[in-house]
């Protein structure tokens, strides 16, 4: 007897719902909402006219020089002064050991072996193919002038953030610590 009464009560709210929410006569209506400030909430959205600001929209833009929570600022402009101011006061934050090397490793070989080889020598798979061949990390001239194997922290560092001539950045792949990681690999191959 309990189990029928249930299963009517289910029955009838199941066919009175379905009554409600199906008769709208408008069809783009959204029905009722339940809990409707979930929906029309008081805080204003992005792109909302704001009577609040001077120039009546909501969404303001930053202030000058603004950064991401989390972002590290690298203040050495994409010019060959700004490579050497670099070379100059830029220092690797990590030491040299086991897990950093490891981790070194990983990303240069997934990021930047392609072009210049697994030991760093500029023979990698894409240059083999005939791609633009970088110089050697070891024996090879920088074509900003000096030997590959001088290239210090911050001339590395300011390579991997703006890229040169057929080397892309690698800023958008390689975040600030990665990079770092990287660079003490390359300090290895530079020894090669
Ligand atoms: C698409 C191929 C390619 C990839 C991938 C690549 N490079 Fe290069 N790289 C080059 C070429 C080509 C040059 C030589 C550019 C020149 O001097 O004109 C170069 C030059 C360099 C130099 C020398 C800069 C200087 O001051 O002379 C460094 C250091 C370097 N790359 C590091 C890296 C690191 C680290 C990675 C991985 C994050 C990487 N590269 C990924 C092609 C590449």
């Amino acid at each position: 007897m309990n189990r029928f009464r249930i299963l009517s009560v289910v029955a009838v709210s199941t066919v009175v719902s379905v009554l409600l929410t199906a008769c709208g006569k408008d069809k783009r209506s959204t029905g009722w909402e339940y809990a409707p400030n979930m929906y029309e909430h008081i805080a204003y959205d992005p792109y909302q006219p704001n009577p609040n600001f001077k120039n009546g929209t909501t969404a303001q833009v930053p202030p000058a020089g603004t950064i991401p929570v989390g972002f590290v600022r690298f203040d050495y402009p994409n010019t060959k002064d700004g490579y050497e101011k670099a070379s100059v006061e830029v220092v690797n934050k990590y030491i040299t050991d086991k897990k950093t090397l490891a981790d070194g490793k990983v990303l240069f070989e997934h990021f930047c072996s392609p072009c210049h080889g697994i030991q760093g020598q500029g023979d990698g798979l894409v240059v083999q193919h005939g791609y633009p061949a970088p110089p050697s990390y070891s024996k090879g001239t920088s074509s900003r002038g000096g030997a590959m194997k001088d290239l210090t922290d911050g001339k590395i560092y300011h390579t991997i953030t703006y890229g040169l001539n057929a080397m892309g950045s690698y800023a958008s792949q390689l975040d600030p610590d990665e990079r770092w990681k990287v660079i003490l690999y390359v300090h290895q191959l530079q020894k090669l």
